[in-house]
């Protein structure tokens, strides 16, 4: 084991084009938060760096979208995005924009050190050029056929209608999508990292070195280096981003993810720049004795844990990190998070829907975090979180403890008496309480670290019903005093051990309890209140969560979720084309089918089918009963009553649902997969043949 002497935590980047939401916060910063308010709190040499990662083509698009400039979208959500972390206490030392001065000239000169040491290669391709708008144009802004499934309008990198993987050269007729313009091919020249030649060094220093990683953090990077690593291009054509500092690089500008975990060492740049007492900001990239951790999501992975060492160690003179303590996904109500789809829980829009209850959601998140496997918000899980941990056991306790001190010693706290055996238990309980959550939080196990400092609440408020100093009180004032004492001493820990996780509250508790030191160290210390101390104002450290709130919350993801829908619907109506023409058949085939003309003479839902209409027809020879699934279609089946429809008459008897289906009824299937039953254009004789 390597002993560090301080640990630069950075948390990744978020994309300024748009605002963050609970999968960010439960991914990246509550975690990295809880971290470093831990070290904080041991006294250990910290820096948490975060910043905008205000680059790359998702600004652009976004800023195409509103109408608006580039410039304009990063400056209005850097600032948004900068407020969420504040208003949720992530307790970034800095945080910087990759727009910055500072990371311009950093980056710049990275990449020209790079360039200096012929640590790049040079290669010159045939990419998508708008001979109109004289520019290369980005997988993504170029659309076109589809080569598979031949739908219009698949994009550069994707097709969305089958899903298959593209490459721009496979579309067929390529556009702008921008403009719609056709494209033509030129040659461009662009710089690439060569991974191949780091493959080896990678294998080592990854799959021998760091066993402890995270298993899908590890396993994801061993996946990669099997697979075998090629040379990335590190520079685009594109107008928005870092100029690429070489000669003859006019219209390039350096790749999004070259220069925005650069921004790390920008932000720590300038953090130090403006606090000279932190050092030099070389120590803390530079020196082997600094600790560097990425927090950060499992899309970034290969960016973190291969390509920026792999820059790390090209230039030289800097760590690498020493670990990447990466998180899965978390959903919302069962559908991925999507910031294009609006299927998220906005940070911003939580504040303002839930004054001062930032740490319930820290909580939650906490709680749920996906640090193994995907995960999932529900807006029950949260009230259930709430009602029944935050309020029926921390904050019970907390407030039996201080309404009984305040009721039966004036709020002071009450000297103890002798412990008995049942309060020795309970010491001895809480004390490892520390040593178990320290060993989680090392292991960036944040979730069962919470479970432990939650136990210690459960200790306090089970020691507080099974002693009942409420009761006590009536015979022996020295007993409740001795109880209500520990109490005390039992909530000062927690505002330790919880500090980490839920800072709102432990300030909150601190002041409560009049409490100025906080510790880590003093957690499981018995004294931490002195005799006869005076408490603070006594108030509710949490509050419960009524249904009709959390009711307005999920009719507003209804209200989304149906807003896409339509949204799709309309989408595939625009993009809706006949089907190919079946193979070729034969008239004696066609013969062979015996089509009809009936009229309705009763149309019902099926009971328990949700799919099935049974019609009664009239087919010229008596009466005839067909099951068809276009229920969906028909919310009042008896709009058909008294049309003359066509029908096959010669399919074999079908029972379904118990009821006998005589033959079947012919529907048009449209764009959106309504059925609509066809019909003829004036009356005939029931039974007529169609042919
Ligand atoms: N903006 C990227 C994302 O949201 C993360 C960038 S992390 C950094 O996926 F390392 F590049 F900064
Ligand atoms: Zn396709």
């Amino acid at each position: 084991m390597k002993s560090f002497q301080r640990t630069l935590v950075t948390a990744a980047l978020p994309y300024a084009n748009g605002p963050v939401h609970i999968g960010h916060l439960a991914g990246v910063y509550v975690p990295a938060d809880i971290y470093v308010r831990y070290l904080r709190l041991k006294g250990e040499p910290v820096l948490y760096v975060g910043g905008s990662d205000e680059h790359g083509v998702p600004v652009t698009i976004r800023a195409r979208k509103e109408g608006i400039t580039t410039q304009q979208v990063v400056d209005r959500y850097h600032q948004i995005i900068k407020d969420s972390f504040e208003g949720f206490g992530i307790s970034f030392d800095v945080y910087s924009r990759t727009t910055s001065k500072t990371h311009h000239k950093l980056a710049s000169d990275f990449f020209r050190h790079l360039y200096d040491n012929n640590k790049f290669v040079e290669q010159t391709s045939e990419q998508f050029y708008d001979p109109e708008t004289q520019e290369f144009l980005t997988d993504r802004n170029i659309r076109g056929e589809c080569p598979r499934c031949h739908a219009a309008g698949a994009y550069g990198d994707q097709c969305e209608k089958c899903g298959a993987t593209l490459s721009p050269d496979e579309l067929i007729n390529p556009y702008n999508a921008i403009n719609g313009n056709a494209l033509t091919k030129k040659e461009t020249k662009h710089w690439y990292l060569p991974l191949d030649q780091y493959q080896q060094w990678l294998e080592e220093w990854i799959l021998q070195e760091h066993k402890e990683w995270r298993p899908n953090v590890y396993g994801q990077c061993k996946s990669w280096l099997d697979s075998g690593l090629r040379p990335r291009a590190v520079t685009r054509d594109l107008d928005w981003g870092i100029p690429v500092p070489v000669e003859g690089a006019e219209g390039k500008v350096l790749y999004v993810w070259f220069d925005a975990p650069i921004g790390y060492i920008s932000n720590t740049k300038e953090l130090c720049d403006a606090k000279p007492e932190l050092g030099p900001w070389e120590t803390w990239w530079k020196d082997p004795s600094t600790r560097l951790l990425h927090f950060i999501g499992k899309d970034n992975i290969v960016f973190h844990c291969i390509v920026f060492p792999t820059m790390l160690k090209a230039e030289g003179s800097y760590i690498l990190p020493d670990n990447v303590p990466s998180n899965e996904f978390l959903n919302l109500e069962g559908d991925k998070i999507s910031t294009s789809r609006n299927w998220a829980v906005w940070l911003n829009e939580y504040l303002v829907d839930f004054p001062g209850k930032q740490d319930v959601l820290r909580y939650v998140l906490t709680a749920n975090a996906p640090e193994t496997k995907d995960n999932d918000f529900t807006w029950a899980d949260f009230q259930a979180r709430n009602n029944n941990e935050l309020v029926a056991i921390y904050g019970n306790f907390i407030n039996r403890a201080l309404v009984l001190t305040k009721k039966y010693f004036d709020g002071k706290v009450p000297a103890a008496g002798q412990f008995n055996e049942y309060d020795q238990a309970t010491i001895a309980e809480f004390q490892n309480v520390k040593a178990e959550v320290e060993k989680l939080l090392n292991d960036f196990r944040f979730r069962d670290a919470q479970k432990e400092a939650m136990n210690l609440a459960r200790i306090g408020n089970k020691y507080l019903a099974d002693t009942e100093p409420w009761k006590v009180a009536k015979t022996d004032m020295e007993r409740t005093a001795t109880i209500l004492h520990l109490s005390l001493q039992i909530a000062a820990n927690l505002s330790i051990a919880f500090e980490p996780f839920l800072p709102f509250s432990s300030a909150k508790l601190r002041d409560m309890l009049n409490m100025k030191e906080l510790k880590w160290e003093e957690l499981g210390n018995i004294n931490l209140l002195q005799e006869s101390q005076e408490l603070g104002e006594v108030t509710l450290l949490f509050e419960k969560i009524e249904d009709a709130t959390i009711q307005t919350q999920l009719d507003r993801l209804a209200a989304i979720k149906a807003a896409n829908e339509e949204a799709e619907k309309q989408e595939a109506l625009k993009n809706w084309k006949p089907e190919a023409i079946k193979e070729a058949t034969t008239f004696d085939d066609f013969c062979k089918m015996d089509i009809r003309v009936a009229t309705v003479l009763d149309c019902q839902p099926v009971k328990k089918s949700d799919r099935l209409l049974q019609f009664r027809l009239d087919d010229g020879m008596g009466e005839r009963t067909i099951l068809s699934g276009i229920a969906q279609s028909y919310p009042d089946p008896s709009v058909l009553v008294g049309k003359q429809i066509l029908f096959m008459a010669n399919f074999p008897p079908r029972k379904m649902m118990g009821i006998e289906s005589q033959g079947m009824i012919l529907s048009a299937v449209d764009a959106d997969g309504k059925l609509v039953v066809t019909t003829v254009t004036s009356p005939v004789k029931n039974g007529s043949q169609v042919g």
